[in-house]
């Protein structure tokens, strides 16, 4: 299972990034909104592109389906190898289906659902993006959908790729792999935590003061 980062933040990115398992970037307008409500958004998302280069997820604004294809040519302008972020309602599936016909890759966002994300494969949806956090926020289990929506997958056969989103704890991360998800995206502070265990802090703190133990022995 790949691992995105989900943030708008550059300095998160840039370290993301180091970390060198990082494949991509999904941002969204809130994402953006948070690090600077008066962002210059072409800029920022020409920042994150030069710094990940791989998966970059930009997120239309519109609802009807001829401002979101409008938006989609303006983002395209900017770096053509975007993936147009699309949201989970009939007017976006419709240009999610004419995007398909012209090969610009998609990646259908706000599914909660095993027919939602049926009907985003269907209309040709390169991405669905499965929102785990909100779910649980809501007493649905994300745990059960994503291994339902994974299922189906397997079942069908079917090729586009799922992405576990809204991701609020290692334990999403997990359930999202098991399940059989192509690829989470997650919040730079749960990469953080994903790495951290006490016991690899304890283990190295043991090694570093043995070898120091070692050295002073020598230098006696
Ligand atoms: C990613 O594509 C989504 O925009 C993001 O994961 C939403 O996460 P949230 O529910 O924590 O806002």
């Amino acid at each position: 299972m790949e691992i995105y980062v989900d943030t708008a933040n550059i300095e998160h990115i840039r370290h993301a990034a180091e970390l060198g398992f990082i494949t991509g970037v999904t941002t969204n307008p809130s994402l953006l909104a948070k690090e600077d409500p008066n962002v210059d958004i072409k800029q920022r998302i020409l920042d994150i592109h030069k710094l990940v280069g791989g998966h970059l997820s930009v997120e239309v604004i519109s609802t009807k389906k001829d401002g979101m294809l409008k938006e989609v040519d303006e983002i395209l302008s900017w770096f053509p190898e975007a993936t147009i972020k699309i949201p989970m309602i009939p007017e976006g599936l419709s240009a999610v289906r004419e995007l398909s016909r012209q090969n610009i890759p998609t990646n259908v966002t706000l599914v909660f659902s095993p027919t939602q994300a049926i009907a985003a494969h269907n209309a040709g949806a390169t991405y669905v993006s499965v929102f785990m956090g909100r779910l649980d926020d809501i007493s649905q289990s994300s745990g059960e959908v994503i291994y339902d929506i994974c299922e189906i997958w397997d079942v069908q056969e079917y090729d586009s790729q799922i992405i576990a989103a809204s991701i609020r704890h290692p334990m999403h991360v997990i359930d999202a792999a098991k399940a059989g998800a192509d690829i989470a995206t997650v919040p730079y502070n749960v990469i953080m935590q994903m790495l951290k265990h006490p016991l690899t802090d304890k283990g190295l703190d043991a090694f570093l003061a043995d070898y120091d133990k070692m050295q002073s022995k020598r230098n006696k």
